[in-house]
Formats: C-alpha cells, sequence, structure tokens
C-alpha cells in the first residue's frame, strides 16, 4: 500500500483536508486545468470540491489508487493535486495525473510530485506507470519527461473532450527499473527559445504563427514543391502550429518560424525532419513569403539551422532535396555549404497521370567545411 504522505523535494503529498476547499475549488476552475482534464465538472465549484474532499479522495484509495493534495512544503497550503487511478494489479500498473495551481506553475511543482509519487508507487509493489497527455500540452510532456517517463506513441481516441468528440492522446510510461532522472530527448530546445544573427531570427512554430504561415504554404509557388502539390486546409496549418513543440520534444521534427530580427514579423519558415535518428541524419526544408525574398534571409536562416543542428543537437548530416528546376533554393542551398550529391529519380508521389518527378540531393555534413 502507497503510504498516506509521500515527502518530496519541495513539495508533500498528503490526504485532502476540510480546509482545502476554497485552494481546491480556485485551482480547479482554472481553464487550462479544466481543458485538460475534461473529467472535472465546468463550472467547477466550491461544491464539487468538498464533493471530491469527503468522497471522491477516499473512493480512489479504496480502489487501490491515490489522490493526493500537493502541498508546499513550508506552508502546508494546497497547490495542486496527484493521484493514481486505472489500477491493473494484473499488469501492475496505475496512472499518473496532476494538476497545478496557476500560482504554483513553472517551479518543479508538478516534477517534484510526479517523481515522488512514481518512486513510492515503485516502492509499493507497481512495475509500470503511465500518463496521458494532450498533443497541444507541452508543459505536462515537459512533466512526463523531466519525471523519467518515455513517450511510447498515441493512443488514438483513447480521450473524450469536454464536448463528447473523442481524442487522441500521447501515451508516457515509466518501469520499475527505468533509470531515475530525466528521460533522454533526440532533439533539445534551443537555446534561450531561438537562434538569431542579427538579421534573422529563429524560434519553435507556435500557434499565433498560424494565419502568415497559411498565407505562406498557400502560395502557388510554394503549393507547387510541397511533396503533394495541394495546399492545405486552415485547419491542417493550425494544427501543425498548434503540436510544433509536441512533435519536438518527440524528436520528429523540429519546426521553426523564421523572423525578420529587425521587425519580429514572420518572413517564412523552415523545419527540420528528424528522418534517421539512427544514422544522425536529418531532412531540411524552408519557405520564404514573396516580401521577404530576395534579401538573403534563407541561406540565414538555414545556416543558422545547421549550427544548431550540428552543435547543440549533435546531429552528423543535414540533406534537402530541391526541384531540378528549382534555382534559388539551390543556390541557398549552395551559400548555406550544401554539396549537390546527385539525383534521386522519381523521389516523390506522382500527381494526376504525371511521373513520379525526379529531386536532386544536397547534403552537408557535419564535418563539412561551411
Ligand atoms: C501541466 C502542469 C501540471 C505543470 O505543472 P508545473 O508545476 O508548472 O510543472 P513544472 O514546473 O514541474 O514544469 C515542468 C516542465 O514544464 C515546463 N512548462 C511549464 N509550464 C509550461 C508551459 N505552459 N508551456 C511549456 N512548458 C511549460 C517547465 O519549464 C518545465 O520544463 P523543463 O523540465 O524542460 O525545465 C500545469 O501546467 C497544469 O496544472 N496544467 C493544467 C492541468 C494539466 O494539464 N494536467 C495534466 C494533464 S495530463
Amino acid at each position: 500500500m502507497i503510504p498516506a504522505v509521500v515527502e518530496a523535494d519541495g513539495v508533500r503529498l498528503r490526504p485532502f483536508r476540510p480546509d482545502d476547499v476554497d485552494d481546491l475549488a480556485a485551482g480547479c476552475a482554472d481553464p487550462v486545468t479544466l481543458r485538460f482534464n475534461p473529467v472535472l465538472p465546468e463550472p467547477y465549484t466550491t461544491a464539487d470540491a468538498h464533493r471530491w474532499i469527503s468522497e471522491g479522495a477516499p473512493a480512489a484509495r479504496l480502489a487501490g489508487g491515490a489522490a493526493y493534495a500537493i502541498a508546499d512544503v513550508a506552508t502546508d497550503r494546497l497547490v495542486g493535486g496527484i493521484g493514481l487511478s486505472q489500477v491493473v494489479p494484473a499488469r501492475g500498473q496505475a496512472e499518473v495525473g496532476y494538476w497545478v495551481a496557476p500560482r504554483a506553475r513553472r517551479r518543479g511543482v508538478a516534477t517534484a510530485a510526479t517523481r515522488a509519487l512514481a518512486a513510492a508507487a515503485f516502492r509499493a509493489g507497481l512495475d509500470r506507470l503511465e500518463l496521458l497527455t494532450h498533443a497541444e500540452n507541452p508543459a505536462s510532456q515537459r512533466v512526463a519527461l523531466a519525471a523519467g517517463f518515455r513517450r511510447e506513441g498515441v493512443r488514438r481516441a483513447v480521450g473524450r473532450a469536454r464536448d463528447g468528440r473523442r481524442e487522441d492522446l500521447i501515451a508516457w510510461a515509466r518501469l520499475a527499473g527505468d533509470p531515475d532522472g530525466p528521460a533522454a530527448r533526440p532533439l533539445p530546445d534551443l537555446p534561450d527559445g531561438r537562434l538569431t544573427d542579427g538579421v534573422v531570427t529563429l524560434r519553435r512554430l507556435a500557434p499565433e504563427d498560424t494565419d502568415p504561415l497559411y498565407r505562406l504554404h498557400t502560395l502557388p509557388e510554394v503549393v507547387a514543391v510541397r511533396a503533394r502539390p495541394v495546399p492545405p486546409t486552415r485547419a491542417a496549418i493550425a494544427r501543425r502550429c498548434a503540436v510544433a513543440e509536441s512533435d519536438w520534444l518527440a524528436g520528429g521534427s523540429a519546426d521553426f518560424a523564421l523572423l525578420d530580427a529587425a521587425t519580429g514579423a514572420l518572413a517564412g519558415g523552415c523545419a527540420l525532419v528528424y528522418d534517421e535518428p539512427a544514422t544522425g541524419q536529418a531532412m531540411l526544408g524552408y519557405s520564404l513569403l514573396p516580401e521577404a525574398r530576395g534579401r538573403g534571409l534563407t541561406t540565414r536562416a538555414v545556416r543558422l539551422l545547421a549550427g544548431w543542428a550540428f552543435g547543440t543537437a549533435g546531429l552528423a548530416r543535414l540533406w534537402a532535396g530541391t526541384a531540378p528546376q528549382n534555382a534559388a533554393s539551390q543556390r541557398v542551398l549552395e551559400r548555406a555549404g550544401f554539396r549537390r550529391e546527385g539525383l534521386m529519380r522519381g523521389r516523390l508521389p506522382a500527381h494526376h497521370d504525371s511521373t513520379r518527378p525526379d529531386t536532386i540531393l544536397w547534403a552537408r555534413l557535419a564535418t563539412d567545411q561551411p
């Protein structure tokens, strides 16, 4: 049986008490908490908090799980909640869930609580802890990583949103034998969140980039160089921006907004798709809005990106493909130190009744002198 109180680094996991009611109601009424915990009643009232303290939390424990208040060690005041549910005794498995009050976020509370709960659960005999996060909830994914959970994949339609729609969730797990400490990430964060040479700035793509990115990706000349030359929907671009951080954390791709450093306006986009982690190789793609072209911004962006990829990220080889007739893109790659390696025949899917288009292959190695 997992203990009633678990002491952790800066926080204490303890049973809920009647005098937690106001802090509990305020924390659970927060819109972000409600969004990512769709089982909570909305609106969340003081009556709901009373019911959780007197009935819900004790019932979770009786069912073999746990429901703790996360309390500040100095004041013992509630700053969040964490628990174990969906216990499957035959598999020695349970699911971790947590929330932290807005006033206590970004101070390591959820990470410390999750690490401590995992250690206590493994000591009590559990073998496997699962955690499910929404793709648009990078804060929770970072907690999972920091607490040593590894990403296992996407559980399709396993969740139900507040409006009744079924939603995919990302599945994470930590095993009793997994090492302490954060789980490994294939792609690190950018230093201070950006790369800049004073003329262009690259930062991770974000939801606020949707409109300019949609304009960019529906330009005829940009559509023409897509793998399938069909314009994306606005919803697809919004989704790409919304899950960019999640994809980065998963190590699948690093999707950048390319900004004019002087104005901060989005001038284009570029992406690194980590297609062969086993060999340290990734693919590079980019496009620029018409008003920003002709000033060398893409070349600068590719140089910056390559510097980060070969430096902090530790990649060995970057490759890019251009259409045989795309002279502007070929010049960018040449100027950014890429070499032409050959022709990939029939590399892209055929459109209409045509044959599969060829692509020129360019690459730069970490060891090449740019
Ligand atoms: C998710 C949540 C519990 C995180 O709590 P927290 O105590 O702020 O988390 P931590 O301080 O331990 O931060 C852990 C990591 O997340 C990062 N982080 C925190 N808030 C973030 C945000 N809004 N966006 C991106 N990253 C964020 C931190 O920088 C830290 O990253 P690092 O390990 O790379 O340094 C909190 O945001 C919350 O309650 N959200 C609403 C409820 C919820 O989503 N519950 C989980 C459902 S699966």
